[in-house]
């Protein structure tokens, strides 16, 4: 089913609502018709469309277009009167309530205010459905890419990218910022989870993500747009310091930070968000050889780029725009920024710069053509409102069991002395951690919130929830999350431990990389009682653990599964045999970070180290 139905429907109610002329406050042109060889003929090649449309716009039209604010800073009477081009939500920015149907109400009404402008050109909405369409309560979350590398399945992760497409598509949002094709080299970054792995080639075969988002073509069924992610090296800083520099000689960024992007752009995505970090000390913001030069020319991306999150007014290293840092970010090939809160004063120092001549009309006129030929091809003047009929995709069973495969294929088996997994139905287990029980803490960062949080932050399956299903009706299995309680009557003890949610930034780490001291007694307070021993790890990275580790009978690293933790039960039971491999390599200590593939340290597991059963 195309999403047109509905979409043409709302289209003409709100064709018939702008009847009325609109203010025109920046005294465009008139009010656009869809007469012949108009851009608002969908019969015509958008290449022609584009032409139409861009000889009709005023400096003020395509300046908005280039402009991205955040959803909290501008109101549907801005979007009409500065013809913003698109809206943001940040991590964590919702509508209230947070329900599917508030975020296409939400939709709508910036989209209306949009096509109440005298062009009608519709807005493109994006948001980081990163694991899925994570700020939205009630949808479903998918493993965090580091987990769907270590499953090593391009068909699955395509099938990921269409089921979000579509749980996006029912809430209106038609721009994903995903997927995220850092090469993460160093663990303590805390986007490390936001990875396929450390060498190119995993987010390179993972970009079949793009196709699963976009469809077989833009404009088809619940197509989004999607975008690669954070051009150029972001996971190659020094320390792995989030937003840092990567020191490397351009062969070496080439040949590992490079090649999932020319796969990204060979499958087709629509854009590209420019990284903040620096390649040797120039921030990638004003990189106009790697945007223009490379990007654009050599592999020949003919989308648009992005900027990240205030990336441009960081430019200088301070906080709030200067009229340089808006002419050096548009000149270097930026053609949207993304502003979030002082979009009016990026207005006005572009503006001001195309009309010194610092930044040239023909840059502006570039970055439209950009712009506008991906809402063209999105079917976005056609069907330009939410489709709702995607609302009922949101956490739908079909989507939940396609992610509940995702976490079980994403398990990495590390160790299993005298075969302690897998669990029979039969066994008394008892269970605890602080993984355990708990949504928020097993669907990590952006998740309802920016950095995330553990609790019950949306609706989903916990991994004891998954593990007392999963356990026949006759067996026990207790819980207690500190492990207070384990006595020798049991088979089995499974503890549930790792990291608590955290996200960019907030997420480095510069000390150590151990477990935490309490996920340390609680194995310990198992381990006392005698019974054998898993530990199931929840985390977005390798941590510290070789001491630990011959203490453990069993080891499953389970990642970031996200809201399905039956998938994990799913292996710890042997329905589904463990196939996942370790997409990074597993440092021996956390002083040999940096480790990689091939880099002469001698791991605790090398990279793609992973058992099975049998
Ligand atoms: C992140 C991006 C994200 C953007 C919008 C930035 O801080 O680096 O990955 O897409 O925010 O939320
Ligand atoms: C937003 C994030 C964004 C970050 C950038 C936060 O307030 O929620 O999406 O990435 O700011 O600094």
């Amino acid at each position: 089913m195309y999403r047109s139905a509905l979409r043409l429907s709302s289209l003409g109610l709100v064709l018939g609502v702008l009847a009325a002329p609109a203010p025109a406050v920046h005294g465009g042109p008139v009010r656009a018709a869809p007469g012949p060889g108009s851009y608002l003929d969908s019969r015509l090649p958008v290449e022609d469309r584009v032409a139409d449309l861009l000889a009709r716009m005023s400096l003020d039209d395509k300046l908005g277009q280039m402009t991205q604010p955040e959803r909290r800073y501008v109101r549907p009477e801005d979007v009409t009167r500065y013809r913003i081009g698109s809206v943001l939500s940040s991590g964590g920015s919702a509508p209230s309530p947070n329900t599917p149907q508030s975020w296409a109400d939400m939709y709508d009404g910036f989209q209306r205010a949009a096509l109440a402008a005298p062009l009608r050109v519709p807005i493109i909405y994006g948001a980081d459905a990163v694991h899925g369409h994570g700020n939205v309560a009630g949808a479903t979350l998918f493993p965090h890419d580091i987990g769907l590398g270590a499953a090593r399945d391009p068909a699955l992760v395509r099938a990921i990218g269409a089921a979000t497409a579509q749980e996006m598509t029912g809430t209106g949002v038609d721009w994903n910022f995903a997927p995220c094709l850092c090469v993460a080299r160093d663990d303590r970054w805390g986007r490390t989870y936001e990875s396929f792995g450390e060498v190119p080639e995993l987010p390179a075969a993972m970009t079949t993500l793009i196709e699963g988002l976009q469809g077989d073509r833009l404009g088809g069924p619940a197509s989004v747009l999607a975008t690669a992610k954070h051009y150029l090296g972001d996971g190659g800083t020094e320390g792995g310091r989030d937003r840092g520099d990567t020191r490397a000689a351009e062969q070496e960024l080439r040949a590992v930070h490079l090649p999932p992007f020319r796969e990204a752009v060979k499958r087709g995505v629509g854009s590209v968000m420019v990284s903040y970090s620096s390649w040797n000390g120039l921030k990638m913001h004003r990189n106009g050889y790697l945007i223009r030069d490379v990007l654009k020319r050599e592999l020949g991306f003919t989308g648009f780029v992005v900027s990240d999150y205030n990336g441009i007014d960081r430019l200088d290293g301070e906080e709030g725009f200067t009229r340089d840092e808006v002419a050096a970010a548009v000149n270097a090939g930026i053609d949207m920024a993304m502003v979030s809160s002082d979009w009016r004063r990026f207005i006005g120092y572009l503006r001001d710069a195309v009309r010194d001549g610092t930044v040239p009309m023909s840059r502006v006129d570039d970055a439209n053509r950009r712009i506008l030929t991906e809402k063209f091809r999105l079917g976005l003047f056609e069907r330009p409102m939410a489709d709702r009929a995607y609302l009922r995709t949101v956490g739908s069973p079909a989507h939940r069991a396609l992610a509940r495969r995702a976490v079980a294929e994403s398990q990495v088996l590390l160790k299993n002395a005298g075969g302690v997994l897998p669990l029979d139905r039969r066994d008394r287990v008892f269970v605890a951690g602080r993984g355990a029980d708990d949504i928020g803490v097993q669907a990590g960062g952006w998740t309802i919130t920016w950095q995330g949080a553990p609790g019950p932050v949306t609706r989903g399956t916990t991994i004891l929830q998954g593990i007392r299903e999963a356990a026949g009706p006759s067996a026990t299995v207790a819980y207690s999350r500190d492990g207070t309680g384990v006595d020798r009557s049991y088979d089995a003890a499974v503890a549930v431990v790792g990291e608590q949610p955290y996200a960019e930034y907030h997420g480095d780490l510069t000390g150590g990389m151990d477990l935490d001291a309490a996920d340390l007694e609680t194995i310990g307070r198992l381990r006392a009682s005698g019974v054998p021993v898993v530990v199931v790890m929840v985390s977005g990275r390798p941590l510290d653990i070789a001491s630990e580790l011959p203490k453990w009978d069993a080891f499953v690293e389970a990642w970031l599964p996200g809201t399905e933790g039956a998938g994990v039960a799913d292996v710890l039971y042997g329905a589904t045999a463990p196939t996942g491999r370790l997409p990074v390599t597993w440092m021996r200590d956390a002083s040999q970070q940096p480790i990689n593939q091939g880099d002469g340290k001698k791991p605790l597991f090398p990279l793609g180290y992973g058992l099975t059963y049998g």
